[in-house]
């Protein structure tokens, strides 16, 4: 077993950060969720403080990855910025379910995404309903539900969605044949919940028995509990790498499995 060095974090009086860590080995395995712009800076500064060891760098979530494109004149390719900037001081890099895999690309270093798409399967399996229906709420999820429906070989479904501003969008109307059948709508983030309310909303006017919401990176800002239970959600749950209330899914053992194949080879 990997020894755990012990990190502390403190503030100087005008607030920037202060890192402290223990004894590091000659390889250092940092592992760090970018939840907020601390943890970015925290990121920083530990992998600066192991400048003496050959560094790998885990991310169980990469904060700033749904800016992957310049959507407009003027704005920055956020997920390039940071994917840039965390390159400096690591040899290789492993993202848990990242927005888009060509971010990948933007690091200066091997990078790799890690899913948990069969951890996710597993749970819609805990919830032991009677043929339910994995239904991905826009196209760019269609590969992360499918795989979820693979572990237990149910059926499979997407919507098509518009995103209209930061917390609405629009799904088109789509013959999916809900009526009567529990759903699991799964994505690999929730953050406002509009997108899965929007969708449970068309759901439950098609008749559908049950809907449950199931994601990789919980985030659940702006009210999106009470917005996903409004809209008729009877359960929600996502994994550890964004922690929660809602976390019962843990990325840990796809993390090292990850990381041992690549030992291996
Ligand atoms: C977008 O393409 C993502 O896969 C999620 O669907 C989106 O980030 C969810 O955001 P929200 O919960 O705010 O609708």
């Amino acid at each position: 077993m990997a020894p755990l060095v012990e990190t502390k974090f403190t503030r100087f009086p005008d607030g920037e950060l202060y890192l402290k860590c223990g004894e590091l080995d000659d390889e250092t395995l940092i592992v760090s969720s970018i939840v907020d712009n601390d943890m970015f800076m925290q990121t920083l500064l530990a992998i600066d403080a192991a400048d003496q060891s050959r560094n790998t760098l885990v991310i169980p979530y990469l904060g700033y990855s749904r800016q992957d494109k310049r959507f407009s004149p003027g704005e920055p390719i956020s997920a390039r910025a940071v994917a840039r900037a965390l390159s400096t001081g690591i040899e290789r890099v492993y993202v848990v379910n990242i927005h888009d895999p060509g971010v990948l690309g933007h690091f200066g270093v091997p990078a790799k995404n890690v899913t948990i798409a069969p951890a996710v399967g597993g749970y819609v399996g805990d919830l032991r309903l009677k043929n339910p229906l994995v239904l991905a709420p826009d196209e760019g999820a269609i590969d992360f539900a499918s795989d979820v429906a693979a572990v237990g070989g149910w059926d499979c479904d997407h919507l098509e969605k518009t995103r209209l501003s930061g917390e609405e969008v629009r799904i088109a109307p789509k013959t999916i044949d809900a009526a009567g059948r529990d759903v699991v709508i799964v994505d690999d983030i929730i953050s406002t919940g509009g997108t899965l309310a929007t969708a449970a909303c068309m759901l439950r006017e098609r008749g559908a028995a049950s809907i449950h919401a199931a994601c990789v990176h919980g985030v659940l800002t702006s009210g999106a509990y009470t917005r996903l239970r409004a809209a008729g959600v009877s359960s929600v749950v996502s994994s550890d790498t964004y922690e929660n209330a809602s976390s019962f899914i843990s990325a840990a053992s796809a993390i090292v499995t990850a990381i041992r194949e690549d030992a291996h080879r």
